[in-house]
C-alpha cells in the first residue's frame, strides 16, 4: 500500500511518524516544501516529499490530514483522484472548537466524497487526538478507530492501515455515519479542551 499523507501539521506528521517508523511506504504531500522536508529530514530521509498532486498521483491511499474548510478546493484542483482511497480525519468545527460547522443531514465526509466523486472516501481517525497517534503515548491502551465508507474494499485498506499502527480498527457502517462520529469527535474534542480531561480523551464502544 502506497500511503501519502497530505499535511504536515499535527496529525500529518504524526502520521508519518509512524507510519515511517512501522515500515510503511510514504510520500508526504504539503504546500511548504521545507516543513515536509525538515519532516522528513527528522526521519533519516525515509519518507519521500513532493508537492500535493504529486504526492496524491503517487499514492493509493491519502491522509487528508487538512483543516476541512481547505480540503474540497485542495482536491478541486488535482488530476487523477479515479480509484484513489481518501482519508477523511476531519472534525468540521468553527475556529474556537466549540461547534460544528454542519451536521445531521450531511457530514463533512460526504461533503469531501461529492468534490471527489471519482474517489472512494474513508472517515477515520477523527476521534483519535494528534497527541495518541505515537504508540509510546497509547501503551497499555487499546484504541478504537471508527471506520465508515460505503466500499467495502477500501474500508477494508483503511482498517488494515490503522491495525498497522496499533489500533482497533472498528467498522463503523457506511459514509453516512460520518454524521454520528464527526459528533462524537466534537464531544471528544469537549473532553479533551474544555471539561478538562486533556488530549488523551478517545470515545470507546463496548459490548458483552
Ligand atoms: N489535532 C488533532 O488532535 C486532530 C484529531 C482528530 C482529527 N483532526 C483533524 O485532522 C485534520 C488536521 O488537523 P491538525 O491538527 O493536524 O491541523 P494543523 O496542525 O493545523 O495542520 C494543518 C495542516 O494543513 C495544512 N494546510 C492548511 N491550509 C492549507 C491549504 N489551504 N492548502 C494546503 N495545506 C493546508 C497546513 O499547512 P501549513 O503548515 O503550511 O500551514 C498543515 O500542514 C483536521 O481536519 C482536524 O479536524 C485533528
Amino acid at each position: 500500500m502506497k500511503i501519502a499523507v497530505i499535511g504536515t501539521g499535527h496529525m500529518g506528521a504524526g502520521f508519518v511518524r509512524e507510519l515511517v517508523g512501522r515500515g510503511a511506504d510514504v510520500i508526504i504531500g504539503a504546500r511548504s516544501a521545507a516543513k515536509a522536508e525538515a519532516l522528513a529530514a527528522e526521519l533519516g530521509g525515509k519518507p519521500r516529499v513532493a508537492d500535493i498532486a504529486a504526492a496524491v498521483q503517487a499514492a493509493d491511499v491519502i491522509l487528508l490530514a487538512l483543516p476541512y474548510g481547505v480540503i474540497a478546493e485542495t482536491l478541486a484542483g488535482l488530476k487523477g483522484l479515479a480509484g484513489k482511497v481518501l482519508v477523511d480525519l476531519s472534525n468540521p468545527v468553527t475556529a474556537d472548537f466549540q461547534e460544528l460547522l454542519l451536521g445531521t443531514d450531511t457530514s463533512a465526509a460526504e461533503a469531501i466524497q461529492a468534490a471527489a466523486p471519482g474517489a472512494t472516501v474513508v472517515k477515520a481517525f477523527n476521534t483519535i487526538f494528534a497527541q495518541l497517534l505515537p504508540s509510546e503515548a497509547r501503551k497499555d491502551r487499546s484504541l478504537q478507530v471508527f471506520v465508515a465508507a460505503d466500499d467495502a474494499a477500501a474500508k477494508g485498506r483503511v482498517q488494515e492501515l490503522a491495525r498497522l499502527l496499533g489500533f482497533d480498527a472498528v467498522d463503523a457502517g457506511p459514509l453516512r455515519s460520518s454524521r454520528f462520529l464527526e459528533p462524537v469527535g466534537g464531544m471528544n474534542i469537549h473532553f479533551g479542551y474544555f471539561l478538562g480531561w486533556g488530549p488523551t480523551a478517545a470515545p470507546r464502544w463496548e459490548r458483552t
